[in-house]
């Protein structure tokens, strides 16, 4: 971790701050904890005040003033955040800056595909407004019900439905922000072609708040499918996974748009933790597959078809197919609360790194070795987005050892692990951090392993952009 400097802000500034949000715009961050917890607890957060900017133009007034005065801002969405990029864990004299009174939809062009909302917009509020037009908005993750665009927006964040649709940037249109000195950049209009130099939306997504705030998108809806499938598939190795999704392509092709993987442990886990899920099948198979398609009608019977050609190949176990909305929504909550089951566990470790597809067999096996080397006692929890290549580990102590225990008797073992997932992703051609960002978790991983021609051009776009590092300072890049 690491942080500028900043000093005490002038009480002045900041009385200049809280007039252009007014009395319900801002909070004393003493009463305001909320703002500084971490969702794993692994960190905590610090600040000076709070701001609830609700337009544009008090987020540009606000970042002009702290510009000026030299205040630093961490931007705040949802605060779902897993690598402390809304965090500033070292600085108590930034201010925190939430976009969550900015929460307006503005325009829905439904001819278009095209809904422009503000930065605030809950995920899930998002994907509602949408199906009241027969519509989709395709980006989802487990954090859906708080996370909102501005952060997924900020972390390019992936999820559950990359495969068919791509990670955030790919939903985006256009945005709006507002730039380290107070510029408000207007590019929401939805253009699907626009050659006119830097594509300055691209260069603000997945920075972080580093360059400044985005406060409006225009996001792509697609038009909702009128057949959806969901299907469990019992496995015996995630190189069957992959082999499955091959299958599955010749039959299905773009229908495909999630393909997770879970392990046998993680099954078990969830359904431990999670008393009303229940693994659907007559065992617990060694690893699992979650597929979900949508598509034109007849979609059904296709799925059927493909499962049938995966069983043939010996590829599949064991498959459920879901028959209803409620059993499709009992599969995906064993997924999507598996992140939830294995903080209550006691995971001390979740990695998100990705490699290429034809390296993840190697990568699953390997980290899997050099973590139990590092303690044969370790157990790991490996799931995630098998048909990105991004797996995530989730690391626990030996049976029976509490995580605090633990860590106390180990204190080098987070990073011990951390650096061992890492060496091997990097081994493998990957990237360190997939889908969730770096935030102040990962600068010095960036550093290590990052080329030093990638590694010196976002300093100097940083330099560039943010002279005065007054945005979201310390998270991406020192
Ligand atoms: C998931 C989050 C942790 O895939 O990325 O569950
Ligand atoms: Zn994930």
């Amino acid at each position: 971790m690491n942080q500028a400097h900043f000093d005490t802000p002038d009480p002045q500034v900041l009385g200049e701050i809280k007039n252009t949000v007014g009395l319900s715009g801002w909070k004393v961050a003493s009463e305001a904890p909320q703002y500084f917890e971490d969702p794993r607890g692994r960190f905590r957060g610090l600040g000076c005040l709070i701001v609830l900017p609700d337009t544009t133009q008090q987020v540009a007034e606000i970042v002009r003033l702290c510009n000026d005065a030299r205040i630093g801002i961490v931007p705040y969405s949802g605060g779902t955040g897993v690598v402390a990029g809304q965090l500033s864990d070292e600085n108590p004299n930034v201010v925190i800056l939430s976009l969550e009174r900015m929460n307006t939809i503005r325009d829905m062009q439904i001819d278009e595909g095209v809904m422009v909302v503000e930065a605030g917009c809950i995920l899930e509020n998002v994907h509602d407004a949408a199906a009241q037009h027969d519509m989709a908005f395709p980006l989802s993750m487990a954090s859906k019900g708080s996370c909102c665009i501005g952060g997924n927006l900020a972390t390019n964040a992936g999820g559950i439905q990359v495969l068919r649709y791509g990670n955030a940037r790919d939903l985006c249109l256009g945005i709006e922000a507002v730039l380290p000195d107070g510029t408000v950049l207007q590019e929401l209009a939805p253009l699907r072609k626009n050659n006119t130099g830097y594509d300055l939306r691209h260069l603000l997504i997945g920075s972080e708040g580093t360059l400044g705030i985005i406060t409006a998108a225009a996001l792509r809806l697609v038009p909702q499918d009128p057949e959806t499938g969901t299907a469990f598939l019992a496995i015996r190795a995630p190189s069957d996974g992959l082999s499955v999704y091959r299958t599955l392509k010749t039959y299905l092709g773009d229908s495909i748009s999630g393909l997770e993987l879970m392990s046998g442990m993680g099954i078990a886990l969830v359904t431990e933790k999670f008393p009303d899920l229940r693994n659907p099948f007559d065992q617990l198979p060694p690893w699992a597959l979650l597929l979900e398609a949508t598509g034109a009608m007849g979609l059904s019977a296709r799925i059927e078809e493909a499962l049938q050609a995966c069983f043939e190949a010996g590829l599949i176990v064991d498959a459920v197919i879901a028959q209803s909305a409620a059993q499709r929504k009992s599969l995906w909550d064993l997924r999507e609360n598996t992140p939830e089951a294995n903080r209550m566990a006691g995971a001390f470790c979740n990695s998100d790194t990705s490699v290429p597809l034809g390296k993840m067999d190697a990568f699953i096996a390997d980290t899997v070795a050099k973590i139990t080397g590092i303690n044969p006692g370790l157990r790991i929890n490996s799931y995630g987005h098998i048909g990105d290549g991004n797996i995530h580990h989730n690391v626990f102590p030996p049976d029976g050892v509490s995580k605090e225990t633990f860590i106390a008797d180990n204190p080098a073992i987070i990073d011990q692990v951390r650096t061992a997932v890492n060496d091997v992703t990097h081994a493998h051609g990957g990237s360190i951090s997939a889908e969730h960002g770096v935030g102040r978790l990962k600068t010095a991983d960036l550093e290590n392993y990052a080329t030093a021609a990638r590694l010196g051009v976002l300093k100097q776009i940083k330099a560039a952009l943010d002279p005065n590092n007054i945005m979201n300072p310390g998270a991406l890049i020192r």
